[in-house]
């Protein structure tokens, strides 16, 4: 099959990629490398998830990025330098392929960035995803995965978050426009006949995390002995899932849209166990066989106090079964740290 990843330099897109090539499928990864992060660390992403070494001399972006696209090229993958928010520009793309399913990753997806920037986040999370949609529609391609969030759920008091749960109060502009994702996404499945899941992830941890995602500043921060940026009395707890298990979850959830029409089904991808911000901060500091410096803070606005997910939906419609755990999870995460 020939799947199209936007995103597919970052964290999850380049386990994805890897993943999906290792079955034998073709991809076309779809990335801007925005400056959310350095677009180094997504050019590593690439050959990493390519199986690639490459001795890079990094110069400027430009010329990095290109020089990426041609030592990336193969029968199977193909790279494009491309913004979603440039609707002429995915339009060559999609002429000039046979797309069989997207699977739609590329956000803006920071939480704190989204209350300085909200008019970017609704350009590049929702416009950008209407392109793509408005695309679906003109090429005939009717199977779409679409990455959201645990974000949608807001501070909501009932725990486990499960997907019948109301999701009008988000609070911060990045949740807004995932929420906004899933709904008009029912409107292209409704009116076009677009197959779709719209997948909750909850926290994402693993080798290639975010560097601005918590683990992997703190792990940073600890071993370089500075002051890590404690926000709140450490009782904020995060349903924490594992990279293998996520992307275990889309490829389960591509398999089902394979095989069923008339889907629109949106599902949780957690892992169930809820780690505070203290049981965390301490495993790392085990881990790394070192103590942390805190600078306490208070917390910050847009951060949710709790995730936590009801997986019953996932498990039972796509046979997600997530086996990491935290403790082997973050184990993992700071080995592949300290070989970096
Ligand atoms: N990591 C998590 O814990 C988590 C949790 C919930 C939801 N998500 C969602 O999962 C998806 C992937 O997250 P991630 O952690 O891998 O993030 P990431 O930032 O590592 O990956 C996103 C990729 O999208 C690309 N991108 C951004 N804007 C773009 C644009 N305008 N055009 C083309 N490409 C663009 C970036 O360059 C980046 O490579 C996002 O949609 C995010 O909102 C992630």
């Amino acid at each position: 099959m020939t799947y199209l990843v936007t995103g597919g330099s970052g964290f999850i897109g380049s386990h994805l990629i890897e993943k999906l090539l290792k079955e034998g499928h073709s991809v076309i990864n779809i990335d801007n490398f925005d400056d959310f992060y350095d677009y180094k660390v997504k050019i590593k992403n690439t050959l990493e998830s390519l199986g690639k070494k490459s001795e890079f001399e990094f110069s400027q972006k430009e010329n990095d990025i290109l020089h990426l696209i041609s030592i990336s090229k193969s029968e199977n993958h193909t790279l494009y330098f491309q913004d979603i928010r440039d609707k002429n520009g995915l339009e060559k793309i999609f002429t000039d392929h046979k797309i069989d399913q997207i699977i739609h990753l590329a956000a803006l997806a920071g939480v704190r960035p989204s209350i300085e920037r909200p008019l970017e986040y609704e350009e590049v999370n929702v416009r950008g995803t209407m392109n793509l949609w408005e695309l679906c529609k003109q090429f005939g391609i009717k199977k779409f995965i679409c990455a959201s969030s645990s974000s949608v759920y807001g501070n909501n008091e009932k725990t486990p978050f499960s997907e019948t749960d109301n999701v009008d109060k988000p609070i911060s502009p990045y949740a807004a426009t995932k929420k906004s994702g899933e709904i008009l996404g029912h409107v292209y499945h409704g009116l076009y006949g677009i197959d779709m899941f719209q997948l909750r992830f909850f926290t994402v941890y693993g080798p290639r995390q975010r560097p601005d995602l918590a683990i992997h500043k703190f792990t940073k921060l600890i071993s370089e002995d500075k002051e890590i940026p404690f926000y709140g009395d450490g009782t904020t707890a995060r349903d924490y899932t594992y990279i293998d298990d996520i992307i275990d979850g889309i490829v389960k959830s591509s398999q089902y849209l394979e095989k069923n029409s008339g889907v629109y089904e949106i599902i949780n991808l957690g892992e169930s166990q809820v780690i505070n911000l203290n049981e965390m901060l301490s495993t790392l500091e085990t881990l790394l066989g070192k103590s942390a410096i805190r600078k306490n803070l208070p917390m910050q606005p847009g951060d949710v106090t709790k995730t936590n997910a009801d997986i019953t939906k996932a498990k039972n419609l796509v046979g997600y079964n997530p086996v990491t755990n935290f403790q082997n999870g973050t184990k993992k995460f700071v080995e592949w740290f300290l070989r970096k």
